[in-house]
């Protein structure tokens, strides 16, 4: 059935167009790179915060509301009787013009009403505390237009948890300044804040509102505030109650004038002993500096142009050219840009995550960490350090901590085993790209306490150690509270809907629940570890992991096949789980993935049997789904997987952050074609051309889950942009699908492709050097069979690292 479209790509400008504001799901985009964030949706919706989404939140959001996104950054223009907004929303006047642009960290909206146009560009300016909001008015019809404009946000009390709850306390609380153009937000700063917001328009204003009630009115919404719709702001100061920042401005366009504004919303942070420049006076110095750095069209379209050219360079770090545009597209533009969106908020904040629940987590930061670590490898090295920190000295860890603080979170704890292996993951990605083996020498602490620091080595070494110590009685690794699957939880047995199965106290005393998920992910990297150290000159040590690496596949052969494919687990009594014997959920797709991944079997036939088990039973238009048949009911034995409705979520939806375990296990097995078609199921710009209505989320970046074939509706898509996703596909497509693969000494060259692959070029910049690699498959899915690097043939398929230009040839 054709469905609907409500957009587009424009790869051009590396934006994605969106041409009706009513997409079934808000449409959202980031803004910001570093400290200071957004989230903006299609109708500018959304909120800001500084580095934390919890602690230091900016503006207010309402979640999961009624209408769905309401609040945001909203420009009302009143043009006689007519109220209207650029972004539709809220006043949902029908516009004669609508279109939003999603770019790389900026969005801009614009709308056309009765011959006026509004656009805004958004976006945070490098190493700016503050996003800028520029609006564009023209007047394109042939009447002078007489405009009155007010702008709104509404101020978050910071604390993004506490200000949804307390409220005996929040409605006392509230303080604001106004000083000119600016309205200041300084709410607990009397006491031990010593950071305040502020939002400015560079222009004069006629007037201004910072008292919600008094600016929308107690009966009214944000669709028609009394204020806007008598036309008149009353310059209300707020105390306590729910303070905002609304400027009141008259604008007069001659017939094809044009005039730009340029509104900034800020964050400052003082010294506690320069606090204040008078008693009960914020000191503003920071802030009157950062307006005068973006008080003019002119500083901002620089500002601009620096965030575009970032984003240029960054970009070109690699791009390949083939004769396929829905490829290149994401992989030159939107894959990259999901990379750097999740390493910046791992899984904290998004339309589905509010920001408030979750910090960074320990699993899924290292693993975001492969899709951003050719970006900007400084940070990646420092996201490292920061992560092993929360590591405990006997190589668990805290399964999340706090971005501001960098804490562990003493609610959700430790004791998720697959947490340690990731560690080993991110790090030895950080070191094949950039050569660096100078971070293994860190000194790192535990739990982050001063005086406990080893070497980063040595948080390697007892990451491994974690799990050797941590074996049961197949000899295969206890899973602990669960694996990466956070719902497979074999040690929890709760009855009590008010506990969180993460969290709850498991019995693990003479517990025999085993993950092969886990043996799969330490053979894979174990392996790795074991190379670093011969790397390294350590040989010993090279010898003893890879005597428990080898130990881990013998007991994986001998206890983890059923026949078919692997077993996912033992259960806590010691029962098979994901077996051919289990009446539901005979198979899943992690230790499929992760087994065949690690190669476990593959001389007796067991890779190429999973692989095909992934087909025939997981399989289906949408993707794999992560367990067949689904459970149709509770488990107690099994915990949250089975309290899913069948075909969402960990109960067989197609988790897409695990489907490219089985396409690296095809790449590595030479299966291109196979590994194409599941890689295509779940490429965006493939589901966007067929599925944007049955999708529902955003057609450019990758969600966490599609509805599986189970479901009352397959193929409907939730949890879009932070998940792991992003990084696996990256790691996917880069590195096994179009084969340029870093590494210690140089890149290694090993594509594994469809038939139907015709040449194609990547261009990649890789520490001091840059290389254009241009692959001629020849209708081959795997195996190279020369490679000539600047005009030598060169032995092996590794090209070694030199500094400077180089051209590849490689034949397959
Ligand atoms: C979520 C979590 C991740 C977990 C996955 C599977 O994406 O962020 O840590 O591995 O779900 O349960
Ligand atoms: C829930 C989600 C799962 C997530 C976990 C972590 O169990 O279903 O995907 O990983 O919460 O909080």
């Amino acid at each position: 059935m054709e469905q609907k479209r409500y957009g587009h790509f424009d790869d051009l400008h590396r934006e994605y167009v969106i041409t009706d504001p009513q997409t079934p799901w808000p449409w959202i985009n980031y803004l910001g790179n570093e400290d200071f964030f957004s989230l903006i949706s299609n109708t500018a919706g959304g909120y800001s915060f500084y580095k934390d989404a919890k602690f230091r939140r900016i503006t207010r959001y309402r979640y999961n509301n009624v209408p769905m996104d309401n609040g945001g950054r909203y420009f009302y223009l009143k043009d006689g009787d007519t109220v209207w907004n650029p972004g539709w929303k809220p006043c949902k006047t029908p516009l004669d013009f609508y279109e939003c642009r999603h770019g790389m960290s900026y969005t801009r909206i614009t709308g056309r009403k009765n011959g006026v146009e509004a656009s805004v560009l958004f976006f945070v300016p490098l190493k700016k505390w503050a996003e800028v909001q520029k609006l564009t008015l023209t007047n394109q019809s042939n009447e002078v237009k007489q405009l009155k404009l007010f702008s709104f946000e509404e101020w978050c009390l910071w604390n993004a948890a506490t200000d949804m709850e307390n409220f005996q306390r929040n409605f006392s609380t509230g303080e604001v300044e106004i000083e000119d153009s600016t309205i200041y937000h300084k709410t607990e700063y009397r006491e031990r804040r010593n950071h305040y917001a502020f939002y400015h328009v560079n222009t004069p204003i006629q007037g201004f509102d910072t008292d919600r009630e008094t600016f929308i009115g107690l009966y009214n919404e944000f669709a028609d505030p009394q204020v806007v719709m008598e036309g008149k702001p009353r310059n209300s100061h707020a105390h306590g109650w729910s303070p905002i920042a609304s400027h009141y401005i008259e604008i007069t366009l001659k017939p094809g004038e044009t005039k730009d504004l340029v509104f900034l919303l800020g964050y400052v942070e003082n010294e506690q002993d320069q606090k204040f420049a008078a008693p009960q006076v914020i000191n503003k110095e920071k802030a009157h500096a950062l307006i005068a750095e973006l008080d003019t069209t002119e500083k901002v379209d620089k500002a601009f142009a620096e965030l575009c050219d970032y984003w240029d360079k960054l970009l070109n770090i690699y791009q390949v050219k083939t004769a396929n545009d829905k490829l290149d597209r994401m992989v030159n533009i939107w894959n990259q840009y999901q990379c750097m969106v999740t390493f910046n908020f791992s899984r904290s904040a998004s339309f589905f995550e509010s920001g408030i629940g979750r910090g960074m987590g320990f699993r899924d930061s290292n693993q975001d960490l492969v899709g951003f670590v050719h970006q900007i490898p400084s940070r990646a090295r420092q996201r490292i350090i920061d992560i092993a920190s929360t590591q405990f000295p006997d190589g668990g860890c805290y399964h999340q901590y706090q971005p501001l603080t960098k804490r562990g979170n003493n609610d959700i704890g430790g004791g998720f085993n697959d947490d340690p292996c990731w560690l080993i993951f991110g790090t030895i990605a950080y070191i094949k790209e950039t050569g660096d083996f100078s971070i293994l020498d860190e000194m790192v602490p535990f739990d982050n306490q001063p005086g406990s620091e080893v070497t980063l080595f040595e948080h390697l070494k007892i990451s491994m150690d974690h799990v050797i110590k941590n074996l049961g009685p197949h000899m295969l690794p206890l899973i602990g509270r669960a694996d990466w699957n956070d719902c497979l939880n074999l040690n929890c047995f709760s009855w009590d809907p008010n506990e969180s199965f993460q969290t709850t106290e498991n019995v693990s005393e003479g517990t025999k629940a085993e993950s092969l998920m886990i043996a799969g992910l330490f053979v894979v990297t174990g392996e790795d570890y074991v190379a670093l150290c011969q790397k390294l000159g350590k040989t010993a040590e090279a010898e003893r992991m890879q005597q428990a690496v080898d130990a881990m596949i013998e007991a994986v052969k001998k206890h983890g096949w059923d026949g078919e494919w692997y077993l996912r687990a033992y259960d806590f009594y010691g029962r098979k789980i994901g077996s051919n014997e289990c009446e539901e959920g005979k198979i899943f797709i992690e230790s499929q993935g992760w087994c065949t991944m690690a190669e476990i079997g593959a001389d007796d036939g067991m890779v190429a049997k999973s692989l095909d088990s992934c087909k025939k039973y997981l399989e289906c238009e949408h993707g794999m789904v992560l367990n067949n048949p689904a459970f149709t009911k509770y488990i107690y034995e099994y915990g949250e997987i089975s309290s899913y409705p069948e075909g969402y979520k960990e109960n067989a939806g197609i988790f897409c952050h695990n489907n490219p375990w089985v396409i690296i296990g095809e790449c590595i097995a030479g299966r291109g074609n196979d590994a194409w078609s599941h890689y295509a199921k779940i490429l965006p710009s493939y589901v966007e051309e067929k599925y944007q209505t049955l999708h529902k989320v955003e057609p450019y970046v990758n969600c966490q889950m599609v509805a599986g074939k189970d479901a009352f509706r397959p193929g409907e898509g939730k949890n879009s942009w932070l998940t792991g996703t992003a990084a696996w596909m990256w790691y996917t497509v880069s590195e096994f699908i179009l084969g340029i693969k870093p590494d210690y000494d140089g890149i290694r060259i090993d594509p594994c492709l469809p038939e139907t692959a015709s040449d194609y070029t990547v261009s990649r910049k890789f520490r001091e050097a840059d290389y254009d690699i241009t692959i001629h498959p020849n209708g081959s899915q795997k195996g190279v069979k020369q490679i000539v690097l600047d005009g030598q043939a060169i032995d092996g398929t590794v090209i070694p690292y030199s500094k400077g230009h180089h051209v590849v040839e490689v034949t397959m």
